[in-house]
């Protein structure tokens, strides 16, 4: 029989929470230990894990240990501390939600530690979603035929940030930026579709309409709300991100499209089911993927829907449950590491390297300087 795998958590908020409900699907694996300080989420989390132990501080966590996997879903500017803290007495396999690191001052030993080989892996969750996984087949596909992707678009219109435990994800020195914060999900999502690294970008964008009259203890947000990037990438492809986030009255949250010389590949993804207003439009939308070939033209749509209890257990449509499912083959030793350190450093990079040019208005060079891959 399978031993039942026991994971602990630091960080036990939102995505801490979807991490719990999505583990206890598996089936062969249980939440034994979370770590949260602040006492009304470390409540709520309880209340998903009666059973588990509760600690305020990932240092007790750690200490009492008695865990074969860790998961880091803390604020993004404490992912660095939390892995030190998580290798500070084993190897311990650990699934690090983005973004790996946020302060450019850390990129060197950050990279290093990328190269010692941890068995480190971060949680870009977008590669696992349903839809997304039949476009990446689609894409693949005709790479296989030698054909190459032309031009790579992806496009997330959708909800403001949420309020978070302490405002953390108003400011720039607690998320890395915008661009690295969630951007960094679709920078992966680039490299690991035209399996080919960025060599040059372009941004551009604000804070013009959410957060404006916000203030924490007398600061204003200084976070992105739109922005686009555009890529050259080492392949050739052209890729582009189209980013607003005060369109969620939109019926998709994300269109990503590919194009290669015979054909377009595309899919659209819903937002999470919860913010969707089924009272006034019926049934939230399901998944799209569509390819529509140069000839004979037209467009071919099949639907990619998701099991309503995966729908439920989260707000990404369905892809933390399938991104549990190989990181616990991974820690069984059944299968790799699929999203290294190495790609996690290159998505925060490459959002670091935005997030420069829309500051300065110039292009940035990714392949030497300080933004070199
Ligand atoms: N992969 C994805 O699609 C995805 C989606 C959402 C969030 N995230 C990432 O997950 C992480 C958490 O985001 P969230 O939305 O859950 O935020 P959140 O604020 O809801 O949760 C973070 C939790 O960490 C706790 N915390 C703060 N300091 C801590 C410490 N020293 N030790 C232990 N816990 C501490 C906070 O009290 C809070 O409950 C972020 O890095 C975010 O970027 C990833």
């Amino acid at each position: 029989m399978t031993k039942n795998l026991r994971y602990g958590i630091i960080g036990c908020g939102m995505m801490g929470q979807e991490h719990i409900r999505n583990i206890a699907l598996l089936g062969d694996a249980r939440v034994v230990a979370i770590a949260e300080p602040d006492a009304k989420m470390r409540e709520a989390a309880q209340a998903l894990v009666p059973d588990a132990a509760a600690y305020e501080s990932g240092e007790e966590l750690i200490e009492a240990g008695k865990i074969d996997a860790l998961i880091i879903a803390t604020p993004n500017n404490l992912h660095t501390q939390h892995l030190q803290l998580a290798h500070s007495q084993s190897e311990l396999p650990v699934l690090l939600e983005k973004p790996l690191f946020t302060d450019l001052a850390d990129a060197a030993s950050v990279r290093d530690k990328a190269a010692t080989g941890l068995p480190v892996w971060v949680a870009m969750e977008y590669r696992y979603m349903p839809v997304i996984a039949s476009f990446i087949d689609e894409v693949r596909a005709m790479q296989n035929r030698g054909e190459k992707v032309q031009m790579l678009a992806i496009r997330e219109h959708r909800f403001p940030f949420l309020e978070k435990v302490g405002n953390w994800n108003r400011f720039n020195a607690q998320t890395g930026g915008t661009l690295v914060e969630k951007c960094c999900h679709f920078f992966d999502l680039m490299r690991f579709t035209l399996k080919s690294d960025p060599v040059r970008l372009y941004a551009t964008g604000g804070m013009d309409v959410n957060h404006v009259s916000e203030r924490y203890e007398g600061a204003t947000p200084d976070i992105l709300d739109n922005a686009l990037v555009v890529l050259d990438f080492a392949c050739g492809a052209r890729a582009s991100l189209d980013l607003c986030m005060f369109a969620e009255g939109s019926k998709f949250q994300e269109r990503i499209s590919a194009v290669t010389e015979s054909a377009k590949v595309e899919c659209n993804v819903p937002g999470p089911g919860r913010f969707w207003p089924v009272d006034r439009l019926g049934p939230a939308p399901t998944a799209e993927l569509i390819v529509s070939p140069r000839d004979p033209s037209g467009e071919n749509l099949v639907s990619v829907p998701v099991d309503p209890h995966l729908l439920d257990a989260g707000d990404h449509n369905g892809s933390t449950y399938y991104q549990h499912v190989r990181f616990a083959k991974f820690v069984r030793g059944n299968g790799p590491i699929e999203v290294s350190m190495e790609d996690g450093f290159k998505a925060v990079r490459i959002g670091q390297a935005a997030q420069e040019s829309i500051r300065t208005g110039q292009p940035i060079d990714l392949t030497e300087g300080p933004f070199r891959l």
